[in-house]
């Protein structure tokens, strides 16, 4: 696997592999991976005959005060990962590649609607800098697929908005969230819970599971997201929100609506904030 982090170099290898007449799918990243980004590789490498994935800690999609300083940079290990899966190159731009005029000045893309709600509402700006960063990435990249995890399930819908929108010719394709053996969702940001924090983390998979017993039983909407966000609370996590929404766009589904429907929860657990959902169909 080659790494690069010049346009140049990424385009002279893609250039030469489409010429050849091979089709390529992108996995873009923020590195620090593990299980649940191998897989993404994984249906990356069985869609298509090339595969790129990008490590890029995008700075425009961390509001101040979030985690962009500490977010984890293992840069040699995910080279490994990558590898190891079959990947065929490695892209790895510096913010000035990303951002020539700077990550404050850049132009930058805005999906209106379903980013005002959820993700979007807790973290003013963020799917601005998703939108803006993985657009830039599919411009570089021009790949025929692109796989994103279904753990960060708004980001999935942003960025199938943002491909309809522009017309961008690129498929998206979508994975299920893996998880540890005691139900929690794999994720960067889980390195950072204490041992005890840790331990009470799959609290919020159990959470949204009950919520779909609690859909399957019938009750009303409002109160199976009362009966959530107190039970998180109680446990010590801060909730953002446990939500029941329409996949399709994340709007409020009626009363007694029943397919379609997904459930969504954002918790702080000390200092870390944790996101999670589940089909509840
Ligand atoms: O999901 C992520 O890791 C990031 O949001 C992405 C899609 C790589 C854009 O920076």
């Amino acid at each position: 696997m080659q790494t690069v982090s010049d346009t140049p170099a990424l385009r002279a290898a893609i250039r030469g592999w489409r010429s050849a007449g091979q089709t390529v799918a992108l996995v873009p990243t923020m590195g620090n991976l593990h299980a649940g980004h191998q897989s993404l590789v994984r249906l990356a490498r069985a869609r298509a005959e090339r595969v790129v994935a990008s490590v890029f800690v995008n700075p425009t999609q961390f509001g101040p005060g979030e985690d962009f300083e500490r977010y984890p940079r293992t840069l040699v290990q995910d080279q490994a990962a990558l590898a190891d899966e079959g990947c065929d190159l490695l892209f790895v731009p510096e913010v000035a590649t990303m951002y020539p005029y700077g990550a404050q000045h850049s132009v930058s893309l805005r999906v209106p609607q379903i980013t005002a709600v959820l993700e979007g509402a807790a973290r003013p700006g963020h799917f601005d800098g998703v939108a803006t960063v993985v657009c830039k990435l599919f411009n570089l990249v021009q790949p025929d697929l692109a796989v994103f995890g279904q753990k960060d399930f708004q980001q999935l819908k942003v960025v199938e908005r943002l491909v309809r929108d522009l017309s961008l010719p690129v498929k998206v394709l979508s994975a299920a969230t893996l998880r540890a053996d005691d139900g929690l969702a794999l994720s960067s940001r889980n390195q950072y819970l204490s041992a005890e924090e840790r331990m009470k983390a799959p609290l919020i998979y159990d959470t949204l599971r009950k919520m779909r017993d609690l859909v399957n039983k019938g009750h009303a909407w409002s109160v199976i997201e009362q009966v959530s966000s107190t039970r998180l609370q109680r446990a010590g996590f801060m909730p953002d929100y446990a939500v029941i929404r329409r996949a399709e766009d994340l709007s409020e589904p009626a009363a007694g609506e029943r397919e379609g429907l997904i459930g969504l929860i954002a918790a702080r657990l000390g200092s870390t904030r944790l996101i999670d959902n589940l089909r509840l169909d």
